[in-house]
């Protein structure tokens, strides 16, 4: 076998994980990342974010993201951030659970709302999710588990064969 079974089992989990997770929602939806006018705070309300989701920022010019804890987030500053990107195409993985708070390089801007802050949750099972909004364009959470266990059951049965 060309592939030793470990680097076989990482990419059938990698595959996995790519299904269950990995959502990507982008900040402002066609609105985008930007200083006025857009209310992020509506934009993340019925939004349900996982562990392994990510977020994608999109802007023009020198804006910025820069992700903070809660007492810099109230006030804006963006002195010792946690995170900083500029690209104007910035994915940010939401790799653990726990509140995050994002706001722009600007604090003008941020004052004026350009700021966001969401919960991260460890991925729930479908049923016990609140059910995604139909307008939304939201991954649907049902079908994306029901094709995670179909991969789970073959992941199982490659296993084993595998092994066997
Ligand atoms: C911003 O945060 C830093 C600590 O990171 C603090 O020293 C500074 O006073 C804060 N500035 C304002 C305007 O709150
Ligand atoms: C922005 O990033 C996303 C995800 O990484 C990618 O799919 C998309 O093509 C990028 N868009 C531009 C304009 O670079």
């Amino acid at each position: 076998m060309a592939l030793p079974k470990s680097s076989m089992i990482f990419f059938l989990v990698m595959a996995m994980f790519g299904v269950c997770y990995g959502a990507v929602y982008k900040v402002g939806d066609s609105e985008g990342w930007r200083y006025k006018g857009f209310d992020y705070q509506a934009w993340r309300l019925n939004k349900h974010f996982s562990v392994g989701d990510s977020l994608l920022f999109v802007y023009k010019g020198k804006d910025s993201v820069v992700q903070v804890d809660r007492k810099h987030y109230e006030y804006c500053n963006t002195t010792d951030p946690i995170k900083e990107t500029y690209s104007g195409n910035d994915t940010i993985v939401l790799d653990k659970p726990g509140h995050y708070f994002f706001i722009t390089g600007y604090k003008r801007h941020c004052d004026k709302g350009q700021r966001l802050d969401i919960r991260v949750e460890l991925p729930t099972s479908p049923s016990l999710a609140p059910s995604p909004s139909h307008k939304s364009d939201a991954p649907s959470i049902q079908s994306s588990a029901a094709i995670s266990a179909l991969l789970m059951a073959m992941v199982v049965i490659i296993l084993s064969s595998i092994t066997a």
